[in-house]
């Protein structure tokens, strides 16, 4: 059974055919409708989510499958106590597929030791962010037809951001620089300017923002991507600027998540 626990559980061929496969659910959504129906997916989340959550949820649903939702585990018997490893024997029963969010970077391999359904990695604490990063491998694969050969500048809490984590892993043969949050030199020429929120919640401090010197330097065709929720990163006057691309990207989450749960599912 395979799992999806780091990017690198993915080869380059495994991420094509997930584009490929993206690009024609976007294309033609209705088709899918019954592609997975039968098929249940456990969302199960110990952190607070918006675009992950919904989009796995409206992913599968719109497969013609069902979801059972835990997107707040005090209201489950992790309150009363009941462990990581028990919690995912007993939704294994209930479910043919669990996305997972937790708290601490490590725990979606751990439930993967013990899980007799595909675990699909939602983000776990700091540590990795894998299907955030096939919905941001395929905006930019739409915008340059290549996820290599490119300059790409990551700002904002490199340490912390489970997000850059996981990209940063698949984008190999690229020129990366980095900026975290305190360094205020210059950001490069780049293809693509990958932003995060401080973690507050994972100790980080501080807080950054990109200004019209920083957007005055950045090459017409590149691209501006942020994984969301965004604090004081970006402001909203560049939403409309035309190398924003985060809501595109979002948007994308959703067809990526249905190619990713067809690929998953296809052996329960
Ligand atoms: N990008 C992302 O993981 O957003 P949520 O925390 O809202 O799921």
């Amino acid at each position: 059974m395979k799992h999806l626990v780091s990017i690198d559980d993915l080869t380059k061929d495994e991420i094509h055919e997930i584009f490929v496969q993206t690009k024609k659910i976007k294309a033609f959504p209705f088709t899918y409708r019954l592609n997975r129906e039968h098929t249940i997916l456990s969302n199960l989340f110990y952190e607070p989510s918006t675009r992950t959550n919904s989009s796995f949820f409206t992913a599968m649903t719109k497969l013609g499958g069902k979801v059972l939702n835990i997107n707040n585990v005090n209201y489950s018997s992790v309150s009363k106590g009941e462990s990581l490893k028990d919690t995912i024997i007993t939704m294994g029963n209930y479910c043919d597929v669990i996305a997972l969010r937790s708290r601490t970077a490590g725990d979606a391999l751990k439930a993967s030791q013990v899980s007799t359904v595909p675990i699909i990695n939602a983000g776990d604490g700091n540590g990795e962010h894998p299907t955030q990063t096939l919905l941001d491998l395929y905006t930019i694969w739409e915008k340059f037809n290549r996820i290599e050969d490119l300059t790409v500048t990551f700002v904002g809490d490199i340490e912390n951001s489970r997000t850059i984590h996981s990209l940063d892993k698949a984008l190999t043969n690229c020129n990366k620089h980095y900026r975290d949050t305190y360094n205020e030199e210059p950001w490069p020429k780049s293809d693509v300017y990958y932003l995060t929120r401080v973690q507050k919640e994972r100790g980080s401090r501080g807080s950054y923002t990109m200004k019209k010197e920083h957007t005055n330097t950045m090459p017409e065709e590149s691209i501006v991507l942020h994984p969301f929720p965004r604090n004081y990163e970006i402001a909203e006057w560049f939403d409309t600027d035309p190398r924003a691309k985060y809501f595109e990207q979002m948007k994308n989450g959703l067809y990526v998540r249905m190619a990713l749960l067809i690929a998953y599912t296809q052996y329960k």
